[in-house]
């Protein structure tokens, strides 16, 4: 999905897959975001009400691309660039700093499970 979204942002004159692109990015947060939540809530990380704000953040980002895809008001070139600028962001900014505290965590307090 990355790689798509990436292309996408690169070619710009390849931007018909756009909406499900961002069909693809809200159902994969909403995966991903449910299942580190549950772990949370199951493992009492103590830093849980930080992290979920950050994801709760990330959804509204992520949910107001389809508006503004659907609302038409402005390019899709320009929809896509914002896309590859959050991905970028959230992997510097959230999974290399807030998710691998979670996965500290997790793997300190359940040294069993798998990785997420
Ligand atoms: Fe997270």
């Amino acid at each position: 999905m990355f790689a798509d979204i990436k292309q996408t942002t690169v070619q710009g004159a390849d931007i018909f897959n756009l909406d499900a692109i961002i069909g693809d990015l809200i159902a994969y947060v909403d995966s991903h975001f449910r299942t580190e939540e549950e772990l949370m809530m199951a493992s009492k990380y103590p830093d849980r009400r930080h992290h979920i704000y950050e994801h709760k953040t990330m959804k509204a980002h992520v949910n107001g691309y389809l508006i503004r895809y659907n609302s038409e008001l402005e390019s899709k070139l320009e929809i896509a660039i914002d896309i590859n600028d959050f991905i970028k962001s959230w992997l510097i900014n959230h999974i290399s700093i807030e998710d691998i505290k979670l996965s500290e965590h997790l793997n300190n307090n359940n040294p069993g499970r798998k990785n997420i």
